[in-house]
């Protein structure tokens, strides 16, 4: 389970050098899709099963296929490099380390789309990213690769870097669109989808960094053997940004259908807990998927070993599962505490959330405040059942996933660790001194 097809290359001298890069046999899919019929690339990764690896584990070849390509309207690919969710830094990794992969991969991408102009919107921190892809850009775009009649095939294709302004928000792909078109990065209703009315109320396909830069692995070696690698459905390897209480945090790629276990513990990947300690809890694709306690996420309710999928990790619903979500590996030893995780995460939503709908505006700071209390030492049994209560009137009523990515960790931390909450209610100063390490005497003034 150690395939590797887009982190192969990582540590090659010079692999973020267009020359080294193609003597690496880079950029050879632009040349393979250039002679084929854009319709066939789309069926190509159709057949491949690749699933979006932003977060929602979309089709990405069913996606391609709803682009309106009858109206005559401009298309556009706009790739997904907001990359904000906590936990999250493979996106990264992968641009910093092999830039002309993504570049070969939107240009793939874009003719099988027919658009001759996409962008790649990357978050505003990033700056050191920024600079390595403007300058893959500007190398491909000398020899060719990128611009007017690429590789003397007629077809031409513009690459725009775009910065985001450093909101969380402008990752979903509405609010994305939003903020390149110059506005506010407020999510929009859909339908319609970005595929019909999308940039400028163009089609416009959004996919994710690491979804697009599969695509010259496919295309050379077609979607049939992509769709042989993983789980039946779960195609294909997986980048997973690994972190919290591990002995060896990183991007790792793993073939989809690795077992948790083997994950956690193995010295190929995270090397087991640090200092010896237990595992008490995973967060296993970001933030915004439900944590799961050490025995759910090492086995399913049914007892059956926890495989890294899609399909695996979702077993049992939310109830006893969770998300792969976009591959965020947040490990917990049992010394951290959950609710202080919980109050931090809701933190982060309440102040990330654009504000449009009342039950995401209002219920983030009603959590946050809830959580604060509780963590502080000034909370009431009752205000479990009241974080309960106002994380449910989130979830699913609102404009944008935002909502739910701020509810489900909260449901998941009541649900798996009711006891953990209880317990900071009824032995405040405990947690206390505990989480901050506060002598006694300060505990009441805190
Ligand atoms: C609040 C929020 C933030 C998101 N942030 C990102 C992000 O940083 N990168 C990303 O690829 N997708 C992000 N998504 C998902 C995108 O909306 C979209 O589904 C994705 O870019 C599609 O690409 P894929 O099909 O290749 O996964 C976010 C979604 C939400 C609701
Ligand atoms: S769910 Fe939150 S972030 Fe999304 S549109 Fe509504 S208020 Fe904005």
């Amino acid at each position: 389970m150690s395939m590797k097809i887009l982190l192969d290359k990582v540590g090659v001298a010079g692999i973020e050098t267009l020359p080294v890069y193609r003597a690496h046999g880079g950029y050879s899919a632009v040349e393979k899709v250039l002679k084929m019929a854009p319709a066939d690339v789309v069926e190509e990764v159709k057949k491949s099963g690749l699933r979006g690896r932003g977060g929602a584990g979309f089709p990405t070849g069913m996606k391609w296929s709803f682009i309106d390509k009858k109206s005559g309207r401009p298309r556009y690919l706009v790739v997904n490099a907001d990359e904000s969710e906590p936990g999250t830094f493979k996106d990264r990794y992968l641009m910093e380390k092999m830039p002309h992969l993504l570049i070969e991969g939107i240009v793939a991408s874009s003719y099988a789309l027919e658009a001759n102009l996409s962008f790649i919107y990357v978050r505003g921190e990033f700056r050191w990213i920024i600079a390595i892809l403007e300058k893959a850009i500007a190398e491909a775009k000398e020899a060719g690769l990128v611009g007017k009649n690429i590789m003397g095939s007629g077809y031409n294709l513009e690459i725009v870097v775009q910065t985001g302004a450093g909101a969380y928000i402008c990752g979903e792909e509405t609010a994305l669109i939003e903020s390149l078109e110059g506005k506010r990065g407020n999510p929009r209703l859909k339908p319609p989808f970005p595929a019909v009315s999308g940039l400028y109320g163009n089609p416009t396909v959004v996919n994710n960094v690491e979804s697009i830069a599969a695509v010259p692995w496919i295309v050379n070696n077609s979607g049939e053997s992509y769709a042989k690698i993983g789980t039946p459905k779960s195609a294909g390897t997986k980048l997973i940004s690994a972190c919290g209480n591990i002995n060896y945090p990183g991007v790792y790629e793993i073939e989809l259908g690795l077992p948790v276990e083997e994950f956690i513990f193995s010295p190929s990947y995270c090397g087991g807990i640090k200092d010896g300690k237990r595992l008490k809890a995973v967060v296993a694709g970001g933030s915004s998927v439900p944590i799961l306690p050490a025995g759910l996420i090492l086995k399913t309710a049914n007892g059956e070993p926890r495989l890294m999928s899609y399909e695996s990790l979702s077993d049992g619903g939310f109830l006893t599962g969770t998300m792969l979500g976009s591959g965020g590996f947040i490990v917990y030893d049992e010394d951290q505490c959950i609710v202080r995780n919980t109050w931090n995460f809701t933190r982060f939503y309440h102040h990330e959330s654009c504000g449009q709908c009342s039950p995401c505006r209002e219920g983030t700071g009603w959590m946050e405040r809830i959580l604060h209390n509780i963590e502080y030492g000034h909370g009431k049994l009752s205000d479990i059942d009241l974080l309960w209560d106002v994380q449910r009137k989130i979830e699913g009523n609102t404009i944008c996933p935002l909502g739910d990515a701020a509810a489900w960790p909260v449901a998941a931390a009541i649900r798996h660790f009711r006891d953990e909450f209880e317990w900071h209610v009824r032995e405040p100063k405990e947690c206390l001194v505990r989480n901050y390490g506060l002598p006694e005497a300060t505990v009441a003034t805190v």
